[in-house]
């Protein structure tokens, strides 16, 4: 009788434990604009902004970042982009908006759906890629993957992952230790426990990771910026509206998994100065820490750094760094 109960407690908990832990299939996703079929069957769908294609000197992909999507619409109001002949085309990441799932989502397929993008849209042989936060860490896999398909690329407060064999172990470990508790767990449980990670952001017990939350680490310089944002540009909705594990979930299990390559081991894309790479980031950026920024950066002598002073996370949403981002692609 005793062991009867005992089995059937655990048998009722292993059940409990399949549910809780297993991501639902992702929901049916809406088709609203524009879109391409990948390699493997997968759509990919975007939206264009600037000079239409036939009049642009420059075209760019744009890449978004944690809970965007392609009506992230940075680069489309810069008058800047009309005077310099500036298509730029932002898409639906995999997982996010009206873009298919993948449930192989990597550094690597997504440079490969970014070059796929270019062809699709006549990019010609090269193009280049402007990646925001979440979508800046992206644009290591297109210097990595994809080198001779840029023209040039933008990486703007970039994510890091704190497992780079290149940091020195004591600087990254600071750096990590500056983060929420909450933040902390969240990252070791993508990197170690990743068929964890839907559980963990959506249970109740104890908070998840803070961007998830919505109790992001926002510094006073993004308060500021956020308080002119209108609502609508952080809504989620449109761009979780598969869900939550195929667009911020896998991103999380991306971002700070196991990586296939170091950042800081890349070479340089552009050996005979035919293009070039710039990142920038705020110094008061609360959500990517500036000191490891910083080493990359001294590290990788052909990145172009700029660090912004009094700025933090958000700065994309200003005109002015819009603007000062072009310059640097284009002067
Ligand atoms: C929050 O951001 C500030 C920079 O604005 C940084 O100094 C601090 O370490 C961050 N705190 C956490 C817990 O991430």
């Amino acid at each position: 009788m005793f062991w009867e109960a005992i089995m059937a407690l655990l048998l009722a908990f292993l059940v409990w434990a399949y549910k809780a832990l297993r991501p639902p299939p992702p929901l049916v996703h809406g088709s609203s604009g524009p879109r391409i079929k990948l390699r493997d069957g997968r759509f990919l769908s975007y939206k264009e902004y600037g000079v239409p294609e036939e009049r642009a000197k420059y075209n760019i992909i744009l890449i978004h970042g944690f809970g965007s999507c392609k009506h992230d619409d940075a680069f489309g109001q810069s008058e800047l982009v009309e005077k310099l002949g500036v298509h730029v085309v932002a898409f639906d990441r995999p997982g996010y908006g009206e873009s298919d799932p993948d449930p192989k989502r990597s550094l690597k397929s997504v440079a490969l759906d970014i070059a796929e993008l270019g062809d699709e849209l006549g990019f010609g042989p090269k193009f280049y890629v402007v990646g925001c936060s979440m979508g800046g860490q992206l644009v290591w896999g297109c210097l990595k993957y994809i080198p001779h398909r840029l023209a040039g690329a933008a990486l703007l407060a970039p994510v890091i992952n704190y497992w780079w064999p290149s940091f020195p172990p004591k600087l990254a470990k600071t750096a990590f230790r500056q983060q929420f508790p909450e933040d902390q767990w969240a990252s070791r449980v993508a990197r170690y426990a990743p068929w964890l990670v839907y559980w963990w952001n959506t249970q109740k017990w104890f908070p998840p990771n803070s961007v998830i939350a919505g109790r992001a680490n926002f510094s006073a310089p993004d308060l500021e910026i956020l308080s002119k944002l209108d609502r609508s540009s952080v809504d989620m909705a449109y761009p979780t509206q598969q869900g939550v594990y195929e667009s911020l979930h896998r991103d999380m299990i991306v971002a700070f998994g196991a990586w296939e390559f170091d950042p800081m081991e890349i070479d340089d894309p552009f050996p005979d100065g035919e293009g070039s790479v710039h990142m920038w980031q705020g110094d008061q950026d609360g959500l990517v820490p500036v000191t490891l920024q910083r080493y990359i950066a001294k590290k990788l002598h052909w990145i172009n750094y700029h660090e912004m002073q009094n700025s933090g996370h958000m700065f994309l949403a200003l005109k002015t760094a819009q603007d000062d981002v072009l310059h640097s692609l284009f002067a």
